[in-house]
């Protein structure tokens, strides 16, 4: 007799989430040139808008989150004094914020949600920084052309929110002048099995976002074959942080 054990019904949710996923990334490839991810940007923004005003409050609470300790320290690192900084998916900004308030010298902010951006604009403007930002709304790999390049590129838990991560990384890159620097989820069998989960809910709930869980070899792999070198890496169960640098352009910004 079949046994549903936990096991066997998070393998089946698993697959079930796995195809879907597939299908999703061939999408997406297929219409490159159109506004391809709309249901899920679409799905992406309302989540995240409703959420905004919520992620604010508990990064005034509670503070950096122990990944973004990571991002932090491995930026650091690499140094970004003067820099202009370029986060997509910034949410309601604060990671790019303190580091102008480190000494970066501007930060470009983009986001699908319009409330996660109204709360960085009116975030930026109470720490004194609204001369220094510059947000936009919208998907960033339809945003790209209209983007100059920065010498800092930060994408903290982005790849994930996003079917085509290649597209997104390769674009993001080439608007990257000295560090690229990224958190993503760790491929581990109970981060895979809460993703689809996640899916599960989102479906229950009618909303067409998905999140994902990239092959973190194969994002490196798309980083080094644009020249950048690992400089930084660090984990927590979940979150894997890794900065890398341009070697060409180590002569500071
Ligand atoms: C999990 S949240 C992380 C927010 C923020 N980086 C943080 O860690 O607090 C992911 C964010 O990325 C945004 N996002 C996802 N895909 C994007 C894309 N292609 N272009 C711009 N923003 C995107 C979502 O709207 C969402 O606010």
């Amino acid at each position: 007799m079949l046994r549903f054990t936990p096991a066997i019904l998070l393998a089946s949710l698993h697959r079930g989430y796995q195809s879907e996923v597939n299908g999703m990334r061939t999408e997406a490839r297929r219409h490159k040139s159109m506004s391809y991810c709309c249901p899920h940007d679409n799905g992406a923004a309302r989540l995240f808008s409703r959420f905004a005003r919520r992620q604010r409050r508990r990064y005034e609470k509670r503070g950096f989150q122990p990944s973004q300790f990571h991002l932090i320290e491995g930026l650091t690192q690499a140094g970004v004094n003067g820099a202009s900084l370029l986060e997509i998916g910034c949410g309601v900004g604060y990671l790019h914020q303190h580091l102008l308030q480190q000494g970066a010298g501007q930060a470009t902010g983009i986001d699908l949600a319009d409330q996660a951006i109204a709360q960085a604009r009116e975030l930026a403007a109470r720490r004194g920084l609204a001369d220094r930002t510059d947000y936009r709304v919208g998907d960033f790999i339809e945003l790209v052309d209209r983007l100059k390049a920065a010498d800092v590129a930060i994408l903290d838990k982005v790849i994930c929110c996003y079917p085509d991560a290649q597209g997104l990384v390769e674009d993001s890159l080439a608007r990257t002048r000295r560090v690229y620097a990224y958190t993503i989820p760790r491929d581990r069998w109970f981060i895979r099995g809460g993703a689809a989960l996640l899916a599960l809910l989102l479906r229950l709930f009618g909303s067409p976002f998905r999140s994902y869980v990239h092959d973190p070899g194969r994002i490196e792999s798309w980083v080094t074959a644009h020249g950048f070198v690992p400089r930084y890496r660090n984990q927590t169960a979940f979150w894997l942080t890794q900065v890398f640098v341009c070697p060409d352009s180590l002569g500071g910004f």
